[in-house]
């Protein structure tokens, strides 16, 4: 078990509220990925769960347990933190063996347990190897056996894999969804890294300044935002969003151009966005005509930064490499109608 539900949760340092009122229920067994930007209080939250930090106010239960102001260690939960944190003289079946030592379980007990954790991470050919003989990731896979000895109901993680080189980051994303799997345990995960947020979530929370903005399935959130920060949050390149031009100012092709997909909104937008993917580059006079400023030609896909005429942003368009455009073409942008998305004033999402 390991159903999580924080109400109303708010900390303060001071006078500085960092976590304004944060209400959020974390189903048995999910996988909840938590986003958004620097010192929005991402990890202050993680922390407060596994009480290394005092909550200021609000409520906190495990399976209906009121642990607000309990213990770290009678919480049932293990946090794994971005730097490994390892004891460097302790050897790899020490360290994981480590709580269960302190908390009085036999040696004989501590060694099968440590067995069973190590098989499941793949690291039981090296139990007796000390941590600076390990390479980055297993010495992740150390923290994390460390946390599942302890057989908790919630895993908490904190940038886990960000110290790992790409190619690592991206076999422990599937270990770790494979363990989660596995074990079946409730896990909450910071990360920054948006494949990671996209693919191993069974929902995202998207923090802004305190609060959460959305909480929602990946998909969910990436196609349907409820607001321009959401929006703009997930998404890489992130998405091109297009105020109302001007009328006085702006060219005949970007006033025809507003007023066609501005009408497919019942309230009228003051913004509308596309994703670099749902734009297409088509002859200068078949679409709304652009110049390609710069083009990232990445292998599989390409990326190229258009200007607009009349617009100050540059629109990103993300295509597959089939047709590749240079520096300087002039082009035409074609819209996809359907992925349209459209905010008001206050950067809500208009339908
Ligand atoms: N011990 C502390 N004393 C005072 N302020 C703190 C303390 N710890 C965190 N803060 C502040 O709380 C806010 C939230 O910090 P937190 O570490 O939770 O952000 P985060 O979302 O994890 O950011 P990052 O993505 O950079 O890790 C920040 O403004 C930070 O400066
Ligand atoms: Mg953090």
């Amino acid at each position: 078990m390991g159903h999580v539900v924080l109400k109303n949760l708010r900390k303060s340092y001071g006078q500085n509220e960092v976590i304004r009122g944060i209400d959020l229920e974390v189903q048995d067994g999910e996988f909840l990925v938590f986003v958004g930007p620097s010192g929005c209080g991402k990890s202050t939250t993680l922390r407060m769960i596994a009480g290394l930090e005092e909550i200021s106010s609000g409520d906190l239960t495990i399976d209906g347990v009121q642990v607000t102001h309990t213990h770290p260690a009678d919480r049932g939960v293990a946090m794994v933190f971005q730097s490994y944190a390892l004891y460097p003289h302790m050897t790899v079946e020490e360290n994981m063996g480590f709580s269960l030592k302190m908390s009085g379980i036999k040696e004989r007990d501590r060694q099968l347990q440590v067995r069973q954790a190590a098989e499941v991470l793949r690291i039981d050919q090296m139990l007796k190897k000390y941590p600076k003989e390990l390479s980055g990731g297993e010495r992740q896979r150390v923290a994390i056996g460390r946390a599942i000895v302890r057989k908790p109901k919630v895993f908490l993680f904190d940038e886990p894999l960000s110290n790992l080189d790409a190619a690592l980051r991206v076999n422990m994303r599937i270990e770790l969804s494979r363990l989660h799997k596995e074990l079946g345990t409730t896990m909450i995960y910071v990360t920054h890294d948006q494949v990671e947020a996209m693919t191993m979530g069974d929902r995202i929370a998207v923090f802004n300044n305190g609060n959460i903005e959305q909480l929602g399935s990946p998909l969910s959130l990436y196609e349907q935002p409820c607001n321009q920060f959401v929006a703009s949050f997930l998404g890489s390149p992130r998405i091109n969003l297009i105020e109302q031009p001007d009328f006085n100012l702006a060219s005949e092709s970007l006033k025809a151009w507003w007023n066609l997909y501005s009408a497919n909104f019942s309230t009228k937008p003051h913004c509308i966005g596309f994703r670099p993917e749902h734009i297409d580059i088509v002859e200068a006079a078949q679409g709304l005509p652009a110049t390609v400023v710069l083009a990232e030609h990445l292998g599989d896909a390409s990326i190229y930064h258009c200007q607009v005429d009349g617009l100050t942003n540059l629109i990103n368009v993300k295509m597959n490499s089939d047709q590749k455009f240079n520096s300087h073409d002039s082009i035409g942008l074609f819209f996809k109608k359907n992925h349209i998305l459209g905010f008001d004033s206050k950067s809500h999402r208009v339908n």
